[in-house]
């Protein structure tokens, strides 16, 4: 997730650039730049680090121009810094272009074009772009845009300047957002309507295909085959609040929709395009190397050990490696057996835990071999780690973590599956057929978001409990912990997850009349033997919510409602259960007038040990 605009009019470029830029920071912020024509070239000022710093750079000499284009970063490929900063231009500074997304073929692109005599200056897969506009360049500056998008793979949105055509610019989009603005003798283009609101409300939502030409006063869009687009305008209601979240009410409630995007983007580039194996170009292991490690031990807090719980059950299941997984404030002060013969593995999406970090430091210190699965490039957990898998789930605001926790999961499914094919411990077709079925869980999360009001019906009626209980079991109950702390942590409900056979040894005193027991049972080799404990707490009166995959309407005989959720792998079905079980702290949470996405006591980040 990156933000992008554009500018082209009568006033000044720069300042409505930055202006947009800064409503665009929630997109990222490790780095921004600029781009404006001057009236003799295309002057490009960027710097690392958040807006400020850029602004600090160019304040007693802001570019000047009348069209121009701007960038803040969140890096996926390449590192924060000056040189991956966007915008990003070709071998002549004639074409310049910002981007937000994933170029998938660039690796390829880039060895053509490297051949063929360009130079590269930064590590992204963004630059390809501009090199390959000046390749393919034939003085027709659209049909030569529309050859370069013939060529890319991948999910963009993409403005794109050029000194040779200082009038215009020309953007388009595949799978990310792009708005333009409609003004007077100007126009405005930015990756979301915070950018623009302050501008313009009249808008043109852009879909996947589409390309625009934007003139200082005119707007002309074009489908893939070139045909004209007429489109209708839409006239933005929102306030700016509304607007950076999306329309939502809160980011979290955003983060929650935003899932299929994210779990699709973790993805990218992992699959082989004949689908039958896991592509993890960042590991480059070997079967020699994988058999040297003894055990996996996982470190992490919070949501993200969770996740790792659910990553031990793969690995396990999948690679059949033994793996231990702890919570990282305990690691350290239990003398943990870890050395050379240890694959350890810490989990953070802002890759900047304390306890985390340390505990990494200290398995380096033993001999470990280090593996980081982080949300955020650069960030002092994936440098001081040995190797780094990116979730590329786009920036987390709000403090409650949702789309880092089932991209965590994805890719803990990968990586099994990936560690699997190196062992020898699944036939191939197994691993097709599962990498069959992770590909439709972007639209199996999709579906599970689109019926939200019965859970906001139970939200409300049991958002006044004290306490709420969570059981299952095998996969069940990882999952049913990481539901039970998204409802402590913005309900402030007391809540608490159980493994169900566990209920009997002593949690089971607690179970009376009324007392709301979220089962989850999705697991069908253990489906039975949870039945037998949600008859337990039926036996005492609870009310039970069951969570279930579609077709097992056998569950509703014993509970008093049922939350379905799409059908797919057993082991892939933590990712769609938990959906509904944010949704319910999220909906329990308003119902109970709570600061949803900043609770309290709680920070996003947390850099203390
Ligand atoms: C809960 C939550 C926290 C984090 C934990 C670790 O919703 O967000 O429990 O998961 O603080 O943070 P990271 O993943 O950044 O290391």
């Amino acid at each position: 997730m990156c933000g992008i605009v554009g500018y082209v009019g009568d006033n000044q470029a720069a300042p409505f650039l930055l202006e947009g830029l800064s409503k665009l920071e929630y997109r990222g912020y490790d780095s921004a730049g600029i781009a404006v024509f001057d009236g003799k070239g295309i002057r490009v000022e960027k710097s690392v680090g958040r807006l400020a710093a850029l602004r600090d750079k160019i304040k007693d000499n802001m570019p000047v121009g009348t069209i121009g284009i701007g960038h803040t970063r969140w890096a996926t490929h390449g590192r924060p810094s000056d040189r991956n900063a966007h915008p990003h231009t070709d071998c002549s500074g004639d074409f310049v272009i910002v981007h937000n997304g994933i170029i998938e073929n660039y690796l390829s692109l880039k060895e053509e074009l490297i051949e063929t005599g360009h130079d590269f200056k930064s590590e992204t897969d963004t630059e390809v772009v501009a090199h390959l506009l000046e390749e393919v360049y034939n003085g027709d500056f659209v049909s030569s845009v529309r050859e370069v998008l013939r060529r890319i793979e991948g999910s963009y949105s993409l403005v794109f300047m050029s000194k040779k055509h200082p009038e215009e610019l020309i953007c388009t989009k595949q799978d990310n957002p792009l708005v333009i603005g409609i003004g007077e003798g100007e126009n405005f283009i930015a990756s979301d309507i915070p950018a623009i609101i302050a501008r313009t409300r009249r808008t043109y939502i852009m879909n996947d295909g589409e390309l625009a030409v934007v003139t200082k006063d005119a707007i002309k869009i074009t489908n893939r085959a070139g045909e004209p687009v007429t489109k209708k305008v839409f006239e933005v209601n929102w306030n700016a609040e509304a607007a950076e979240k999306g329309g939502y009410e809160h980011f979290m409630l955003k983060e929650i929709h935003e899932q299929p995007k994210a779990v699709r983007d973790t993805m990218s580039q992992r699959i082989a395009k004949d689908g039958k194996s896991i592509v993890m170009k960042e590991l480059k292991w070997d079967a020699d190397y994988l058999n040297s490690f003894r055990k996996v031990h996982m470190v992490a807090c919070g949501t993200a050990y969770h996740a790792a719980l659910v990553g031990k059950f793969y690995i396990e299941r999948l690679a059949r490696i033994p793996v231990e997984v702890d919570v990282a404030s305990e690691f350290r002060y239990r003398q943990p057996i870890v050395d050379e013969s240890t694959l350890l593995i810490v989990v953070s999406q802002s890759g900047e835990t304390s306890d985390t970090l340390a505990a990494l430091k200290e398995s380096k210190r033993l001999g470990a071999k280090t593996l980081a699965l982080t949300n955020v490039v650069g960030s002092s957990i994936a440098r001081e780690a040995d190797q780094v898998l990116y979730t590329w789930a786009g920036p987390e605001i709000a403090v409650a973590s949702t789309k880092a926790y089932t991209t965590q999961i994805i890719l803990f499914f990968m990586l099994a599956l990936y560690m699997a094919e190196l062992k020898g411990s699944q036939t191939p077709e197994a691993v097709e057929s599962l990498i069959g079925k992770l590909k439709e869980i972007p639209a199996q999360i999709g579906e599970t978001l689109s019926d939200v009001e019965p859970i906001k019906t139970f939200a409300k009626q049991y958002g006044f409990n004290e306490d709420v209980f969570y059981i299952g079991r095998s996969l069940d109950y990882e999952v049913a912990l990481e539901g039970a702390l998204k409802l402590k942590e913005i309900s402030y409900i007391h809540a608490e997850a159980y493994a169900a056979g566990e209920l009997k040894h002593g949690t089971l005193a607690l179970i009376v009349e009324g007392v709301p027991v979220i089962a989850l049972a999705t697991q069908k080799s253990v489906y039975e033997k949870t039945l037998s404990n949600i008859k337990e707490v039926k036996a005492r009166d609870a009310v039970v919510i069951g969570i279930a995959a579609q077709g097992n309407t056998d569950l509703e005989k014993y509970v008093d409602h049922v939350i379905y959720i799409p059908n797919t792998d057993e082991l892939l079905i933590p990712i769609l259960a938990v959906v509904p079980l944010q949704l319910l702290a999220y909906y329990a949470a308003i119902t109970r007038g709570c600061d949803v996405d900043k609770p309290r006591n709680l920070a996003k980040s947390v850099t203390v040990e």
